[in-house]
């Protein structure tokens, strides 16, 4: 799989994600936690993976302004993460700062698939998009090995110290 029918895989993925939680009553709080705890995580993992993997190539390949851009958009979507997550899901104004998360992510996907891809189209061959595909795919399972791990001592270290 190239590298961009993995990240258009993943964006359908948030997509979904980000339809199902603007779809579910603002009382459905459980549901809706857990729909945005899904999202969170799989943004994180992608976009971090998309930096190390596919960003880092195209920097090499003389697209730094375009990639300076794409960087200052994940900053952004963090950010309104955090915000989001501060707030409590059953807060009228969670469903407004979910929003400014969901319209920043959309436009990021946007400016990725319009205008990155075609660029990066033109600076990689097909051998090297299969295999940033390959090890983007590695990255994220790697990304979640990690977390298992974190979470693993987390609950040792609650165990332990009782
Ligand atoms: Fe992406
Ligand atoms: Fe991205």
């Amino acid at each position: 799989m190239d590298i961009y029918t993995t990240l258009t895989n993943d964006h359908r993925v948030v997509a979904d994600l980000l339809r199902r939680i603007e779809r579910s009553g603002r009382f459905a709080t459980s549901e809706r936690a857990e729909l945005f705890a899904s999202v969170r995580n799989e943004l994180l993992s992608h976009s971090h993976a998309e930096d190390r993997v596919f960003y880092s190539t195209l920097r090499g390949a003389g697209l730094e302004t375009l990639i300076d851009q794409a960087e200052r958009d994940h900053a952004l979507v963090e950010a309104l993460l955090q915000q989001v997550e501060a707030i409590a899901v059953l807060d009228a104004e969670w469903l407004t700062r979910f929003r400014d998360l969901a319209a920043a992510v959309e436009r990021h996907v946007t400016i990725e698939e319009g205008e990155i891809f075609p660029a990066a189209r033109r600076v990689l061959d097909v051998v090297q998009a299969e295999a940033l595909g390959t090890r983007m795919l590695q990255e994220k399972a790697h990304d979640a090995g990690a977390a298992v791990i974190e979470q693993q001592k987390g609950a040792y270290r609650v165990t332990a110290t009782r």
